[in-house]
């Protein structure tokens, strides 16, 4: 699947977020090896440490489904800017896809960025052996 493809896709699931508090609208769309799309958006919480950012959303869903390998992953928001992943969520990335490719997008302009550059040094599954 192409990149503007999954960024149709995020973009489609930044409608469904649900962001109250921030206002702020964010969507993501996660492809799979067999060439399946899981979508994510954020979903807030009044008491705030319970939001779930919308790749944990995407990621989440994948895994509950028995979907383990992963390629890539569109991230946005509804401003159209780019939206890079949150520590937590490079973190959960690194757990399930270290080696995944981050693709986002700022009015046209796409940027695709591996998890390894945006993460460097992580501490991971590995480490735990
Ligand atoms: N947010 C995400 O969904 N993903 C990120 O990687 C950055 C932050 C959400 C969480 C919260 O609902 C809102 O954006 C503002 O932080």
């Amino acid at each position: 699947m192409n990149n503007e493809t999954l960024l149709k896709m995020a973009y489609e699931a930044t409608e469904r977020s649900y962001a109250p508090y921030s206002k702020f609208k964010v969507g993501a769309a996660l492809l799979t090896e067999e060439g399946k799309v899981f979508t994510g958006c954020n979903i807030e919480c009044a008491s705030f440490g319970g939001t779930n950012c919308a790749e944990r959303t995407a990621i989440f869903k994948a895994i509950s489904e028995g979907y383990n390998k992963f390629v890539k992953i569109a991230v946005v928001s509804a401003g159209e800017i780019f939206t890079y992943p949150c520590g937590i969520c490079r973190q959960v990335l690194n757990e399930f896809a270290p080696d995944i490719d981050i693709v986002l997008d700022d009015h046209g302009d796409v940027k695709v960025i591996n998890l390894k550059e945006m993460l460097p040094y992580s501490f991971g599954p590995s480490d735990l052996r």
